[in-house]
């Protein structure tokens, strides 16, 4: 489904009835990485999946990208869509732009679940990193990012078995997005500080194998939010959602469980 908003194109999915939770996709994928969340949770909570700007079925739109901007269009598209307080799911990317919304938009907030991210900035050299690509992107395409990320993505055992597959979760990005994406990402605050701040009950997951960001930033992040639950997913690298489905939603549903959503 796409919706505008402020004249700009959202693209997104809204099903079910019950409890909502938001799922907010990393870099370069778009909101169908959440596939088996969305099989998996229909039946019993409402499940909006959301393209950030420039993925999926949204146009990245004029202007540098920011997490400021993709929060406030997260933050539009409930406003739109009418629903009460959120759980709220990012990965990766999505998780800077979740916790982005916490910062902003704290009331809207039922939950939060941070997947494989991390709440520092880029370091110099990292910023630095982006703004190369991004020259590489204007230069050649987006290939050179999805063909460096796409085998990085799942643990070293998944591999072979799902290349392909994670390559198809990255065929809608274009150069716009995944340019907005690098500057949103090279730009972004640090988001520790305001960890303490956080009341929304917290569960914090990650891949045991993560090799994109490693599992001691899910634990930085879970000790600094008082209450958060942290869960260490086996046989799982950043993808986690999509690599270990079964157990990353039974992960996700008992600790809702346990808050009565
Ligand atoms: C992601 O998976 O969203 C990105 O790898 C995050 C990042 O590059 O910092």
């Amino acid at each position: 489904m796409k919706t505008e908003i402020k004249g700009r194109i959202l693209g997104y999915d809204d099903e079910g009835h019950g409890p909502a939770l938001v799922f907010v996709h990393g870099f370069p994928f778009d909101r169908t990485v959440w596939q088996p969340q969305v099989a998996a949770l229909r039946g019993s909570h409402r499940v909006i999946t959301v393209d950030l700007r420039g993925f999926g079925e949204s146009p990245a739109g004029g202007g540098p990208g920011s997490m400021h901007r993709f929060a406030e269009d997260v933050h539009d598209l409930l406003r739109e869509l009418q629903t009460p307080r959120v759980v709220l799911v990012g990965h990766s990317m999505g998780g800077y732009v979740a916790l982005a919304f916490a910062h902003y938009f704290p009331e809207e907030l039922r939950g939060l679940v941070l997947v494989g991210t991390q709440a520092g900035p880029d370091s110099e050299a990292g910023a630095a990193g982006r703004r190369a690509t991004i020259e590489k992107v204007r230069a050649g395409g987006v290939r050179v990012v999805t063909e460096a990320m796409a085998p990085k993505m799942v643990a070293p055992a998944s591999q072979a078995r799902m290349l392909d597959q994670v390559q198809g979760l990255m065929a809608t990005a274009t150069p716009a997005g995944v340019i907005g994406a690098l500057e949103a990402m090279a730009g972004r605050a640090d988001s520790r500080p305001a960890l303490a701040t956080i009341e929304a009950p917290t569960l914090v997951i990650t891949g045991a194998e993560d090799g994109v960001i490693l599992p001691a930033e899910s634990r930085m992040i879970a000790e600094a939010i008082e209450g958060a639950r942290l869960e260490t997913l086996p046989n799982a690298g950043h993808l986690v959602a999509f690599e270990q489905a079964d157990e990353f939603n039974r992960v996700l549903n008992s600790w809702m469980e346990r808050l009565g959503l």
